[in-house]
């Protein structure tokens, strides 16, 4: 029996995923993209879950890249369906209804880095390294690693990353905006469930909205980006978590989100 591509585990409403090839640095190949694309959907889908953190096994990487050796063998065509198979899974998890956090523990290169970026959050240990070495490979980021990393650190930034193709330590990830925050390595699990549990403690509907907005805003002009916030601020008002919220402030005490 194989080990399984993925291990699942839960902590209230967070579940954590963890890509499960430690011996190959959890290196994605077709299946375990799959794999992630199956989770994901099931996650999106459970009302239980709140949140999900997304991490690597073992202690050395979140994720090394795409699978080298199962690209090597890969013809044109093959090699433009992985890359349409590896984008179909992370924009399904960059659209999550629900906050995906990813904890890198460790390298998170080439495919890795971009499975981290089409995350929603991310939390790094202070001994992760970051980078699109895929030019070193006379290759490019085919997961949407060009346009993502250009959304979040900007185009010099993004140029000198794929075109030299050198790693970056986490404390430059932070400064560059690429990781939202650096902890130490042996408090990195217990940093990043302590943030989901806050996030699964929060406004499950109004989070969707903040995701959402983000999303739709990224693809299109400043008006219509405006106008959609808009109608997804009005519709908050049709929810009890909405009351519930205003109204706990109100009368001083903690709310009780249902996500309803
Ligand atoms: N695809 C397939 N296998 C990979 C892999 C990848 N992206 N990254 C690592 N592995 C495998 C190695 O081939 C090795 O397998 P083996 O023991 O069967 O030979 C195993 O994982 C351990 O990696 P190794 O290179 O021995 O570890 P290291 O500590 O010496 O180096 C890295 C770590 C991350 C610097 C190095 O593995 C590396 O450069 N990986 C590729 C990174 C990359 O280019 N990613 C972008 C791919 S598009």
């Amino acid at each position: 029996m194989p080990e399984s591509l993925l291990l699942k585990s839960r902590h209230g409403a967070v579940l954590q995923i963890t890509v499960n090839r430690p011996d190959k640095l959890n290196a994605l190949n077709a299946a375990t993209l799959d794999a992630l694309d199956a989770a994901f959907a099931d996650a999106a889908d459970d009302d239980a879950i709140r949140v999900v953190v997304l991490t690597g096994a073992g202690p050395k990487a979140f994720v090394a890249g795409a699978d080298i050796a199962e690209m090597n063998a890969l013809t044109p065509v093959q090699g433009r369906d992985f890359s349409l198979r590896g984008q179909r899974m992370m924009r399904r998890v960059e659209k999550m209804p629900k906050p995906v956090i990813a904890m890198v523990n460790g390298f998170a290169l080439g495919g890795g880095l971009e499975l981290a970026m089409c995350c929603h959050l991310r939390i790094a240990a202070d001994s992760a390294r970051m980078g699109q070495p895929e030019i070193n490979l006379g290759l490019i980021p085919g997961f949407g690693g060009t346009q993502r990393l250009l959304r979040l650190a900007g185009r010099s930034a993004t140029m000198e990353l794929c075109l030299v193709g050198a790693p970056i330590d986490a404390r430059r990830a932070l400064e560059l905006g690429i990781v939202n925050r650096v902890v130490p390595a042996e408090a990195l699990e217990t940093e990043t469930l302590a943030l989901a549990t806050q996030l699964a403690n929060s406004a499950p509907l109004a989070m969707r909205g903040i995701i959402d907005c983000l999303n739709v805003g990224g693809a299109c002009g400043i008006e219509e980006a405006l106008e959609y916030e808009t109608a997804q601020f009005g519709l908050m008002f049709s929810t009890q978590d909405m009351r519930e919220g205003t109204t706990a402030f109100l009368e001083r005490r903690k709310p009780g989100f249902q996500g309803a």
